[in-house]
């Protein structure tokens, strides 16, 4: 049941889907979010925002940098974070390199300055992950992670940090110190119940915020709520249809 092989439309990765002119169930799952994120941080008190789910393969690199991008077409200046040590993924997404990030300013081989890159995308910064660190949490740790969050939150709008997930890696505990909330994501019929509520009870036992929460991999077709029905009370949907356009248009 988990991890199944989803309907591939040819690609590994949808990528960044966000445009200034783009149209469709996904990028209005997009915006409904974004509007989201912009209401709770009216006042600014939840810009540091951690992109959390119970396992890996759930989407959040993909929301993270997605959100990161519909954000920047705002104008909000947002920079995204590669805090998942064990599969770092957004450079990909936003189309820098891997080399001289996190790491290598935590080991003191490099200044905040050196690893801030800009990308392609309006308003958009990444610190990538850099080299590979095993043990993760002496990052998470370590004083100059803590001065280098409270820098971005002074010099940006947004800061998005894409995490590796609950169940696997315990980073998210002194993530959360540093963060203004998680973000939570949920993939419809992948992830159970039980693996929810067991990342829930992770996050409430630190007394972590949950901003909200982001199903993915939703499939309109398949859902017992119906075609029209995928903002929940509550609940941001973001979601993919096997016949949305993009998939489409791939075939
Ligand atoms: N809403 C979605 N619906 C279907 N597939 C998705 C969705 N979001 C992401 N994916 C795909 O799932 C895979 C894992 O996504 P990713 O964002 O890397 O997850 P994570 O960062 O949680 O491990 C990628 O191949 C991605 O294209
Ligand atoms: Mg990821």
């Amino acid at each position: 049941m988990f991890f199944k092989k989803r309907k591939s439309n040819g690609k590994e990765t949808d990528g960044i889907i966000i445009t200034e002119n783009a149209s469709g169930a996904k990028i209005e799952g997009y915006n409904r979010l974004r509007d989201n994120i912009l209401f709770l941080n009216a006042d600014g008190n939840n810009k540091v925002i951690q992109v959390e789910s119970s396992v890996a393969h759930e989407g959040k690199t993909t929301v993270a940098t997605n959100l990161a991008v519909s954000l920047g077409l705002t104008d909000k200046k947002v920079v995204v974070v590669d805090l998942d040590f064990h599969r770092p993924n957004v450079h990909r997404f936003l189309g820098t390199s891997l080399e001289t990030g996190l790491a290598e300013y935590v080991l003191g081989q490099a200044e905040i300055k050196d690893v801030i890159k800009k990308t392609e995308y309006k308003n958009v910064d990444i610190i990538s992950r850099g080299a590979k660190i095993y043990n993760s949490s002496v990052v998470f740790i370590s004083d100059k992670f803590k001065t280098l969050i409270k820098k971005l939150r002074e010099d940006y709008d947004y800061v998005i940090l894409d995490c590796a997930p609950i169940l696997q890696v315990s980073d998210y505990i002194n993530i959360s110190q540093v963060s203004d909330g998680v973000l939570f994501l949920v993939a419809y019929g992948m992830t159970t119940r039980n693996q929810v509520s067991d990342a829930i009870k992770e996050l409430n036992k630190n007394n972590t915020k949950i901003l909200g929460t982001v199903f993915t991999m939703y499939d309109r077709k398949k859902s017992i709520y119906g075609e029209n029905a995928y903002y929940g009370k509550g609940y941001y949907s973001y979601y993919r249809s096997t016949l949305d356009d993009d998939a489409k248009k791939d075939k």
